[in-house]
């Protein structure tokens, strides 16, 4: 597995292996890489002649009291994670290359980065849609993989790649949970036992919406009720009935939606989501191996 830290030498890379016919299936992550992670990583190499992932935790996409400085960052156990996943190339720029002291440009996607974790950290999807666009620019991708656990991040990321003409397939791949239901996230590694039984209210709180949905129950109003009502031992962020492909709330389930809640607990915040599309009732949130 090659490990890139340049743009220019990653770009290279891409160009040679792209004169060569070779598709590219790209990951990005900020690293700390759990079984979601290696779900997208598996996908990218199997449906592709190649898969590079990233590993960068990317500042402008932190808030100063957010936890930046704290981000797990364990490099030699990613690696070789993401080499037993066939992995062809690793991209790791370092903070300073990426933004120099006079970088200047930011890409703003209106609208679909607006309430939900827009509303409670302002400054987050401009920043993600900054670094992602530059680590398209420097992988090259044919197509590049999300996951459903932020989905509205992959709702902005659509949106840029359709806005700005970027021609890359966005592929969005389930949620990974854990036996019991929780979201995996890189940030579960903050919660004490306690609070990481405490934690486990978000999905059941999907779960129980979910079933309810399956019923029938379209009324935005009853289904948000019940969540709150399970989640009343954690300090909610938000709750939030959402269009699946243009993040804003609805009041009823017509079109596919987003389920979404956030939580503050003690050490971390976390977020979860279900999807439901009700003309198909297939529910999309993919429960875990265990479940
Ligand atoms: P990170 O939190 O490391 O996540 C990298 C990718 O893994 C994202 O697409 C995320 O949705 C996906 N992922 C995380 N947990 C998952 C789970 N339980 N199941 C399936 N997929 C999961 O998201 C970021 O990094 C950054 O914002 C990034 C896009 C790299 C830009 O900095």
């Amino acid at each position: 597995m090659k490990r890139i830290q340049h743009a220019d030498s990653m770009r290279s890379w891409a160009e040679e292996q792209r004169s060569l016919h070779k598709t590219i299936g790209f990951v990005p992550t900020m690293g700390a890489l759990h079984a979601g992670h290696l779900s997208l990583a598996d996908a990218a190499v199997r449906d592709n002649d190649l898969g590079v992932a990233s590993i960068f935790v990317n500042p402008t996409q932190f808030s100063p009291h957010e936890d930046f400085n704290q981000y797990p960052r364990p490099l030699e156990k990613d690696l070789a994670k993401l080499e037993a996943a066939g992995i062809a190339a690793v991209y790791m720029p370092t903070v300073v290359a990426m933004y120099p002291r006079d970088y200047s440009t930011y890409v703003n996607v209106d609208n679909v980065s607006e309430g939900l974790c827009g509303g409670s950290r302002p400054h987050f999807f401009r920043g993600v849609a900054t670094v992602v666009t530059k680590l398209f620019n420097a992988v090259k991708p044919h197509r590049a993989y999300f996951g459903q656990k932020d989905a509205q991040q992959c709702a902005v990321i659509k949106r840029m790649v359709r806005d700005l003409d970027m021609g890359i397939e966005i592929v969005e791949m389930p949620i990974v949970r854990e036996p019991d239901g929780l979201a995996m996230s890189s940030r579960n590694a903050y919660l004490t036992s306690e609070d990481r039984k405490r934690a486990l209210c978000l999905s059941r709180a999907l779960f129980d919406a979910e079933k309810k949905l399956k019923k029938g129950e379209r009324d935005g109003e009853v289904l948000m009720r019940g969540i709150r009502d399970t989640m009343r031992d954690v300090e909610i962020d938000y709750v939030a009935l959402v269009d699946a492909e243009t993040m804003q709330p609805v009041r009823e389930t017509i079109r596919p939606v987003v389920l979404a809640v956030a939580a503050f607990l003690p050490t971390a915040r976390l977020i979860d989501n279900i999807k439901f599309d009700p003309n198909t009732d297939d529910a999309g949130s993919q429960r875990g191996s265990g479940r």
